[in-house]
C-alpha cells in the first residue's frame, strides 16, 4: 500500500515533522516525563527522524526512532548520517523487553494499521514506570456519517485503547488550535492558484475527509 508521507506535501523539502505541534510540543511533552539523561527513548513512525535528532542534541537522551518507510529513513540519514534511525514495524519492534524508558508516539497512533498491537509491543520493551508519550489527531463526534468507518478514535476509545493494554494514563491535554495553525499553516503554503483545492486534497489523502477532529497529547506509564 502506498504510505502517503512519502509524497506531497509532507515530501516538501522544508517539512521537518509531518504534524501539528512541531518539536514544541515534543519538548513540552518530554519534559513532563521527568527523564534521566541516560534515558533510552524510542520514537515509533519517526519519519525522517527529526525528533531523534533533536531530543539527543537537546537532552542527551539515547534516541532511536524506527519508521516503516524506507523512503523515509534514507531520506533522514542523507540529513544526518549516522543518526539511530532504521526500518522497522510497530508491531514488531526489535528491541528486547523492558529495555526502554520511554516511547513516543506523534501523530501515529490513528495511522497505525493495527494500534493495540503497536500498544502491546510497546508495553513489552518498556520497564515499569517507563512513560508512553502520544499525540494525535481524535473524533470530537461520532455522529456524522463519515465518521463512521475512520479509524480515528474518539477521546473516550483512545483512552480506552490504551488502559486496555495496561498503562496508566497521567495527563491529557487538548491541543485542537495546534492543529489549526498546521492546517493555516499548510494552505498558506501552497502558491496562490492551488491554495483553495489544498483542503481538500490534503484531507482526502489523510483520510480525514468530513470529520470533526481535534487534537491532544497525552503522557501515559506502564
Ligand atoms: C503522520 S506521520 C508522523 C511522522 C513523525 N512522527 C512526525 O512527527 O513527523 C506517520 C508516520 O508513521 C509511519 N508508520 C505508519 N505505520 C507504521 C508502522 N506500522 N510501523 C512503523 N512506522 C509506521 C509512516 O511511515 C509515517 O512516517
Amino acid at each position: 500500500m502506498k504510505n502517503c508521507y512519502e509524497t506531497y506535501p509532507f515530501s516538501e523539502k522544508n517539512i521537518k515533522v509531518m504534524r501539528p505541534g512541531g518539536v514544541a510540543l515534543t519538548d513540552e511533552m518530554i519534559l513532563a516525563c521527568g527523564l534521566d539523561e541516560s534515558a533510552k527513548v524510542l520514537d515509533v513512525g519517526c519519519g525522517i527522524g527529526t525528533v531523534v535528532h533533536h531530543l539527543r542534541s537537546k537532552y542527551g537522551y539515547d534516541v532511536m526512532g524506527i519508521d516503516c518507510s524506507p523512503i523515509l529513513i534514507q531520506k533522514g540519514l542523507i540529513n544526518v548520517p549516522g543518526l539511530s534511525i532504521k526500518v522497522g514495524n510497530a508491531e514488531d519492534l526489535p528491541y528486547l523487553e523492558s529495555t526502554l524508558d520511554c516511547i513516543l508516539m506523534e501523530c501515529t497512533l490513528s495511522v497505525f494499521q493495527n494500534p493495540q498491537q503497536v500498544l502491546k509491543e510497546a508495553y513489552r520493551v518498556m520497564q515499569s514506570g517507563s512513560k508512553l508519550v502520544i499525540s494525535d489527531v481524535y473524533l470530537k463526534e461520532r455522529s456524522c456519517p463519515s465518521s463512521i468507518k475512520s479509524s480515528v478514535k474518539t477521546e473516550k476509545e483512545v483512552k480506552q485503547l490504551i488502559r486496555t493494554q495496561g498503562f496508566k494514563i497521567l495527563k491529557w491535554s487538548e491541543k485542537t488550535p495546534l492543529l489549526h495553525s498546521y492546517i493555516a499553516e499548510m494552505i498558506w503554503n501552497q502558491s496562490g492558484d492551488q491554495k483553495s483545492g489544498f483542503l481538500s486534497e490534503f484531507c482526502s489523502l489523510t483520510g480525514v475527509s468530513g470529520l470533526k477532529l481535534g487534537y491532544f497529547s497525552l503522557v501515559a506509564e506502564k
